[in-house]
């Protein structure tokens, strides 16, 4: 993907709840509600990155930072534009605004199922740091998260 194909935008505001959901619900079953984003969103340090293309929202990321320390809350591609780069693109723009906000580092978490995630994961960078056996609840069954870091 071209650097002109997108633009980028960070939102700290509530004001940005009602988009990050309608996002989320279509990326996650089920997504987060827009008063689970307004809730985050009210933390301090808490940044909602949008992408778009020709001014539609295709992905976002949810950071958060503490001191020089960041945290990925969640991220999700829409369905009809995944394995076109854009999740790429999204950690590299991510990444930057980090940076000039004096983050000198990035956790996640990740369930150990979900391939498209991890693969995107370690080819931007992130090395695995630990593992949390049962992390998620699914219901049906139980998944660990693996627990990753990358330095910016
Ligand atoms: C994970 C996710 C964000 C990837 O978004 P994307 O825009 O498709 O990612 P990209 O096109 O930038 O892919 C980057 C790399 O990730 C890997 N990848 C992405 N989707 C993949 C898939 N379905 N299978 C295998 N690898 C995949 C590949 O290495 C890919 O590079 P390649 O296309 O050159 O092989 C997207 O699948 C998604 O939204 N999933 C649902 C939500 C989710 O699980 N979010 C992560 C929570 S931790």
């Amino acid at each position: 993907m071209q650097e002109n194909d997108f633009s980028v935008e960070f939102f700290e505001s509530i004001s940005a709840a009602p988009l990050a959901a309608a996002i989320h619900g279509r990326c996650f079953m089920p997504g987060w509600s827009e008063s689970d984003f307004v809730s985050t969103l009210s933390i301090p340090g808490t940044v909602l990155e949008v992408l778009s293309l020709a001014n539609a929202p295709v992905a976002i990321a949810l950071y958060r930072q503490v001191t020089d320390e960041a945290e990925i809350l969640t991220l999700g591609t829409l369905p009809a534009h995944r394995r076109n780069g854009i999740a790429g693109q999204l950690l590299e723009n991510g990444f930057n605004y980090l940076r000039h906000n004096n983050a000198t580092c990035l956790f996640l978490e990740v369930g150990t199922d979900n391939i498209p995630a991890l693969r995107l994961y370690r080819s931007n960078g992130f090395v695995e740091t630990g593992r949390r056996p049962n992390y998620y609840n699914h219901g049906t069954g139980y998944e660990d998260a693996l627990m990753m870091k990358r330095l910016l």
